[in-house]
């Protein structure tokens, strides 16, 4: 999923079959004109993340990349939490050695995720706590239900954040706040968490899956390519010194004057017509 995305990722909305529910324990993926809707299906424990639903996230993920009938996906939790965190009854049993090993696979799968090169909105319906805030945070965009509450527990617990909390938080909110966060493991309610920039917009909780769709639609409308690369340039650009990643985006600049799709867009701008990209 990283880097330009592969030919096969990207096709029109012409392309794309109606709707397919496929097999995960604790996951269900519901896909319908070109958005996926993946939830997060444990809701007798909140939709705490065990080891189990790490690696079908994983799997899923994977799924979300190969499949052309895929431009963009929701990520949201069934019942009343989006994830309330890691899973407590597994995490009381690690050691030091696997609960490296836990939080780097976690890392690894929520990175991947971070890095798909297809939109991903987070539609926070609920409970976001610990990873389940750091779930929401890989996430490229974050709407929330007002009824949504999110937190940094960690401490409370004897440990700190494993699946990115210590370094997404602080870049997406600052330094000052994410610390506040971090070291009180203060719950938040949503319309904080929109004060301090921690999710783009609030919406009543019947109005959260319309409005992620609505959006992920006015995305999709877009030239995919350049979607992608506009992806790839925000997460690789703002770890670089500017002059390099100005330099990234000028190449970007460069690769799409090469596409069929901008040939597209810049004639159906001039001949006052709506464009149809082709995804090339
Ligand atoms: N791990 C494992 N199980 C969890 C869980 C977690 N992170 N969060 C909730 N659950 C389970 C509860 O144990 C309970 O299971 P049970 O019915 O078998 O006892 C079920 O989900 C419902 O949770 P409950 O605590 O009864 O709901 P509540 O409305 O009273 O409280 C919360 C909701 C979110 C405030 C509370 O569940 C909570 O604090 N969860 C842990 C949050 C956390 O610390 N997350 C970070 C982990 S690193």
């Amino acid at each position: 999923m990283r880097g330009v995305p592969q030919q096969a990722e990207l096709r029109p909305p012409s392309q794309s079959p109606s709707r397919r529910v496929m097999p995960y324990d604790a996951l269900l993926l519901d896909v319908t004109d070109r958005i996926a809707t993946l939830t997060v299906n444990r809701p007798d424990k909140l939709n705490a993340l065990n080891d189990a639903l790490i690696a079908e996230l994983d799997a899923a993920i994977d799924e979300i990349a190969g499949r052309e009938d895929i431009g963009g996906v929701i990520l949201t939790g069934a019942g009343r939490a989006f994830v309330a965190g890691a899973d407590i009854a597994e995490l009381s049993a690690q050691g030091p050695f696997d609960g490296k090993a836990r939080a780097l696979r976690g890392q690894t799968v929520f990175r991947k995720l971070e890095r798909s090169s297809k939109p991903v909105i987070a539609a926070v319906n609920g409970f976001a706590l610990g990873g389940g805030c750091e779930l929401a945070m890989a996430c490229h965009m974050r709407l929330a239900a007002d009824v949504a509450k999110f937190a940094q527990p960690e401490v409370k617990l004897g440990i700190g954040p494993g699946y990115g909390g210590s370094q997404r938080l602080p870049r997406l909110v600052g330094r000052g706040r994410a610390l506040q966060l971090l070291l009180t493991g203060e719950m938040i309610d949503a319309a904080e968490a929109y004060r301090i920039g921690l999710v783009n917009s609030l919406h009543p909780k019947d109005d959260l899956m319309p409005a992620a769709t609505a959006l992920m639609r006015q995305i999709l409308a877009n030239a995919p390519l350049a979607i992608a690369l506009c992806l790839e340039a925000v997460d690789r650009g703002l770890d670089m010194p500017l002059d390099e990643a100005l330099v990234l985006e000028a190449n970007h600049f460069g690769l799409l004057a090469s596409s069929a799709d901008m040939a597209e867009g810049m004639q159906a701008f001039l001949e006052k017509r709506g464009p149809r990209f082709a995804g090339r």
